[in-house]
């Protein structure tokens, strides 16, 4: 009785906000949804949430014609199935020119301090301009927004209703920020069993769970529950010498080849992996940390170093890793292009 209710709900908001999708929209404040699990995250004070603005960035996350071939839109790059990854090694952007970094999830930003894998990057608003005019991504101008964008009745009727201003970039970077403040991953098997107890674990998500926090592993001391990453900046010796990390942002040679330590939520559904996608398959990540990595540097942290684990260590640890999949993020409709 109560869950038929309750999905008559939940039907009856899926139909308003579909009806509503294109071009009016609901302005009132929002807020980010948390799970119990972590605090409310502070929001700029010069761009606060409202429904209608979330709706206007996801319009744009989605939109090709703000790259120059009109070829590619963030959700390209971005795409909801993988966690917001894209499969690829590297990105491939508008004509086809290819980055050098793995697409990254995400999930969770609305807590992340600063971004990129460098982390030279203070905001999510200050962010979205660098995929929009990057070389390798959209090649758009900084100049003005296509025409195409801005004469799109919907885009200004949103626009207004959201920032009570005409789109530009202004609009942008700001509703961007929104629509991606909002991708929250905080509802795995981990976070059932962990958090909201209502879920137990395997023997072996059990054993490997242990192993993960083990003083000799010592994975969770740079990837730290709830958002498992610790923000910080490691060499955790990869082969990799082109890309030279963190040091492009810090000019100091002691910080080559660090990069920032990744979220490991929705791990399964990301490869491949490491800041070039040089690893095709996660039990190849757990062999990789099981030797120890694979160049050893002055500067690569002392907790990578060889763990000689068996056979059923390994499996257990990723048991444990797959844990972290959250089933009904990936398929949020919210978080899908809009249906026109
Ligand atoms: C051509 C593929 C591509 C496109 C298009 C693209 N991205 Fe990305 N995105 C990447 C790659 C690769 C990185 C990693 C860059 C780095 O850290 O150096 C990234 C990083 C990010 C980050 C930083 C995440 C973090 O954890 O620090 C955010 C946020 C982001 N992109 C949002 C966007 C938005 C918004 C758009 C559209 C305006 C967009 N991306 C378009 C490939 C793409
Ligand atoms: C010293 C800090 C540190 C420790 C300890 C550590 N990691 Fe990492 N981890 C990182 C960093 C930094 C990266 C990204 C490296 C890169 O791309 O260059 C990473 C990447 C990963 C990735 C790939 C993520 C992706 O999205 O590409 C996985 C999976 C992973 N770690 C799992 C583990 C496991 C399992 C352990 C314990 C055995 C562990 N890590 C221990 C810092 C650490």
């Amino acid at each position: 009785m109560k869950a038929g209710l309750f999905l008559g709900l939940f039907i009856l908001m899926a139909s308003c906000s579909f009806q509503e999708s294109n071009c009016n929209c609901d302005n009132r404040s929002a807020k980010i949804r948390t799970y119990g699990i972590l605090k409310q995250p502070a929001i700029p004070a010069d761009n606060p949430m409202n429904f209608c603005a979330i709706e206007l960035g996801r319009k744009l996350f989605y939109d090709t014609r703000l790259s120059q071939d009109g070829s590619t839109s963030c959700g390209s790059c971005h795409q909801l199935s993988m966690a917001f990854t894209d499969g690829q090694s590297v990105a491939k952007g508008a004509h086809q020119k290819q980055g050098n970094r793995n697409s990254p999830t995400l999930f969770n930003l609305a807590w992340s301090p600063y971004f990129m894998m460098e982390g030279g990057v203070k905001s999510l608003e200050m962010q979205s301009l660098a995929p929009l005019l990057s070389a390798h991504e959209m090649m758009g101008s900084a100049q003005s927004l296509p025409t195409t964008i801005l004469e799109d009745p919907c885009y200004d009727q949103m626009s207004q209703t959201a920032f009570h201003r005409p789109l530009d970039y202004f609009v942008v970077v700001r509703a961007l920020a929104q629509f991606q403040r909002s991708l929250v991953s905080l509802d795995s098997h981990f976070d059932r069993v962990m958090y909201h107890k209502t879920e137990s674990f395997t023997p072996a998500e059990q054993r490997g769970w242990k192993i993960f926090n083990s003083s000799t592993a010592k994975c969770s001391t740079c990837h730290i529950p709830p958002l498992f990453t610790d923000f910080q900046f490691y060499d955790i010796g990869l082969k990799d010498t082109l890309d030279l990390g963190k040091e492009r942002e810090s000019y100091h040679s002691s910080d080559r080849f660090k990069f920032k330590t990744p979220t490991l939520r929705n791990i399964e559904l990301t490869p491949p992996y490491f800041h070039n996608g040089m690893v095709d398959r996660l039990d190849s990540v757990i062999a990789l940390y099981n030797r120890g990595g694979d160049a050893n540097r002055a500067q690569k942290s002392h907790s990578i170093r060889p763990m000689n684990w068996t056979e059923e260590e390994k499996k257990d640890l990723l048991a444990f890793l797959m844990t972290l999949t959250d089933w009904n993020a990936v398929q949020n409709e919210r978080w899908l292009p809009l249906s026109e």
